[in-house]
């Protein structure tokens, strides 16, 4: 089988890696790929927004499976136009994408399916929103309806700081999804992630994690896309999961059928979890960055029969066979990220971690210049490592990181504290 995985950070290192354990794997291209995703799979520099260019790539390369990882590419439509073209797909079409890429389209879905999730209001106006949050008062939450990378939300621990979101959203001088603005219940609880494979009939759970959205030890400092993650998640027991699939998942999934939308593809459910009660935080329609380098240690080579079995709609006939593991992945960024940051410092060290199936440095923003590694990006590699215990893996993930010499770069020291 010839597969081709569209993205170039750790989340598409990781899939190929595990892809590429699975005898089924022929040739396999990633576009537009990394420096530590060429050395293990050819790197291919096309637009991954375009999808008629992909799908022409494509047909020229005999691909017979198309991975799509991130969101960008899923929200303006590529799978459908892959599908169109006669292409064994894995990522959901456009319209059912809008489960990531419109708050208030999710929203919508799951006060019809009953899913538990924060009461909410959905403004177009700038007034109308600052007097909802004066008669709500603080915390509250403020998102912009659009995608935007993971900055569009403020949890507001105060009435001002919402108020100053708003003014934000609506100032027209910034390029934010803006002029949709939904304004949410504040929950507390503890934050975990559940993925599952959805064929549009059967629903296959195919793991859980938690990351570190915040930059600095301690979770503090600004938002990032993610520092680090561990799975499973402790907070999801049997219990909590099964409640998860059953007042959650599969009644999202109903509804999106219901509408003439089935959803295939990877659901991430974000969750916030109160008192052994799941409630939806938010829905992405892939894989988490850095969640998935994590999954794709535990899981390895099955996870191409996994997606392959989700893509035919055959969930139905397929298992997942689970070791009882741990994994935990370090995201190494360059200083200054989540702000601005310089491009091109060196990194070395990479020679002497191990690649095995229990350790893994998956490239997130590298290139390759005259024999030497270099960072081109905010999160630049995932350190992840795989042990019989959470603290196993935490153990030799931190000394591969400690091996790692790179002065350009930092990384949490904590990754973990609250499972271990
Ligand atoms: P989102 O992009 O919707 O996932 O929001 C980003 C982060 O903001 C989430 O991972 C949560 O940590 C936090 N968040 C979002 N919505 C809420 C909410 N209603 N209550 C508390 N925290 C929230
Ligand atoms: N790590 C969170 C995300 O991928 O959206």
């Amino acid at each position: 089988m010839n597969i081709l995985i569209l993205g170039g950070g750790g989340r598409e290192h990781s899939l190929a890696w595990a892809v590429k354990q699975n005898p089924k794997c022929d040739r396999l291209i990633v576009a537009p790929g990394n420096a530590g995703i060429a050395a293990i799979a050819d790197c291919a520099d096309i637009n991954i927004l375009d999808g008629g260019a992909v799908a022409v790539f494509a047909e020229e390369n005999a691909i017979d499976f198309v991975i799509v990882g991130p969101e960008a590419p899923l929200a303006s439509g590529v799978a459908d136009r892959l599908r169109a073209a006669g292409l064994l797909v894995l990522g959901p079409s456009q319209a059912a994408a809008e489960l990531e890429a419109s708050k208030s389209f999710t929203k919508a879905i799951c006060d019809a399916a009953g899913a538990p999730t924060a009461a909410y209001a959905r403004f177009t106006d700038a007034d109308a929103a600052r007097a909802h949050i004066r008669e709500q008062g603080a915390p509250i939450v403020v998102k912009a309806d659009g995608l935007a990378a993971g900055k569009g939300v403020t949890v507001a621990m105060t009435e001002a700081e919402a108020l100053a979101a708003i003014d934000h959203m609506f100032d027209a001088s910034n390029d934010m999804a803006g002029t949709t603005v939904v304004i949410e219940e504040y929950m507390d609880g503890e934050e975990a992630s559940f993925f599952v494979l959805c064929d549009g009939k059967t629903l296959l759970p195919i793991g859980t994690a938690q990351d570190h959205k915040r930059a600095f030890d301690g979770d503090t400092g600004p938002n990032t896309g993610g520092m680090g993650a561990y799975s499973p998640a402790p907070v999801m027991s049997d219990a909590v999961t099964q409640k998860a699939l059953d007042e959650i998942v599969a009644p999202t999934m109903d509804e999106m059928s219901k509408r003439g939308i089935p959803f295939q593809g990877v659901l991430f459910c974000g969750l916030m979890i109160k008192e052994g009660q799941p409630r939806l935080v938010e829905y992405n329609v892939r894989f988490g960055d850095p969640e998935c380098q994590c999954l794709m240690m535990r899981l390895g080579g099955q996870i191409l029969d996994l997606m392959q079995a989700c893509a035919e709609e055959r969930l139905d006939e397929i298992q997942v066979n689970w070791a009882d593991d741990h994994a935990l992945t370090i995201v190494m960024a360059t200083k200054g990220y989540p702000g601005s940051y310089e491009k091109g410092s060196v990194i070395n060290g990479l020679d002497s971690q191990p690649e095995d199936s229990f350790h893994m440095v998956f490239h997130a923003g590298t290139t390759e210049k005259d024999g030497q590694i270099t960072a081109t990006g905010g999160r630049v590699l995932n350190v992840t490592a795989r042990g019989a215990t959470l603290a196993e893996a935490h153990e030799k993930a931190y000394a591969m990181a400690q091996g790692i010499d790179w002065d350009e770069g930092f990384y949490r020291s904590d990754i973990g504290w609250r499972a271990l």
